[in-house]
């Protein structure tokens, strides 16, 4: 299948370095707002997440689930896949593509686990499902059918009618410290904006970059 004539342009916006300001954090939580007033993004807070372990790539999708001032936090299983990268190679790569606004947002920085106190109050705000899922669930591993999760997970639903679950000590946060933002915004006949923010002995240094 070619796709050599697949193409969309974009107009929507513009970019500017003053546009992004002096803190770029506070930017993208300007642009996470418009993503999520927007009717046509169902997951504003869907970020694609890459890791390196022994020199391969990889990348999945994860959610967002707090921006604080220097930086992102998501949920996993800390012995999935993604977390054993982590662990290996703390050097990760997020980023967001929002179609409807014509906007990408890359970021890179140093991952490492939250601390427990953190964990348990997500863990604990989360529905009692998706928390007894995340128990049963050994992310990354091969299971031999379907059923073998559902049935552990009907059994554990079944003993812990009324209890309250408690975090697993594999599942919690990882902080995302930000080192480097890249705001993207797409303009007509491929000009597109690029504003490359990154921090340098503590301070933001904002450039633009040619598309
Ligand atoms: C929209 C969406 C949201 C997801 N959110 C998460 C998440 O917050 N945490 C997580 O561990 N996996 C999440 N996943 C599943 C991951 O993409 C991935 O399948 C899983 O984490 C295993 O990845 P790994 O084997 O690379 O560790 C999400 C998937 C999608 C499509």
């Amino acid at each position: 299948m070619k796709l050599f004539n697949y193409r969309k342009f974009y107009k929507k916006d513009s970019l500017s370095i003053d546009d992004v300001g002096d803190n770029p954090l506070e930017f993208f939580r300007r642009w996470f707002e418009d993503a999520d007033n927007s009717d046509e993004i169902i997951e504003a807070n869907a970020m694609t997440l890459a890791t390196v372990e022994n020199n391969a790539p990889s990348s999945r999708v994860v959610l967002l689930k707090e921006i604080k001032d220097r930086s992102l936090v998501f949920f996993t299983n800390y012995d999935s896949n993604k977390g054993r990268a982590i662990s290996d190679n703390p050097n990760v790569c997020a980023s967001f593509f929002w179609p409807s606004l014509e906007r990408q947002v890359i970021f890179k920085g140093i991952a490492k686990k939250t601390d427990n106190d953190y964990s348990d109050t997500y863990f604990s705000s989360r529905p009692y499902k998706s928390q007894a899922a995340a128990i049963v669930s050994k992310q990354s591993d091969v299971i031999h059918s379907y059923e073998e999760l559902t049935d552990r997970y009907n059994k554990l639903l079944n003993e812990n009618k009324d209890s309250i679950f408690k975090r697993p000590r594999n599942w919690g946060g990882i902080e995302i410290n930000i080192q480097e933002i890249e705001f993207w915004q797409g303009r007509e006949n491929r000009l597109h904006n690029r504003v490359l923010c990154r921090l340098v002995n503590g301070k933001w240094d904002i450039q633009l970059l040619s598309p």
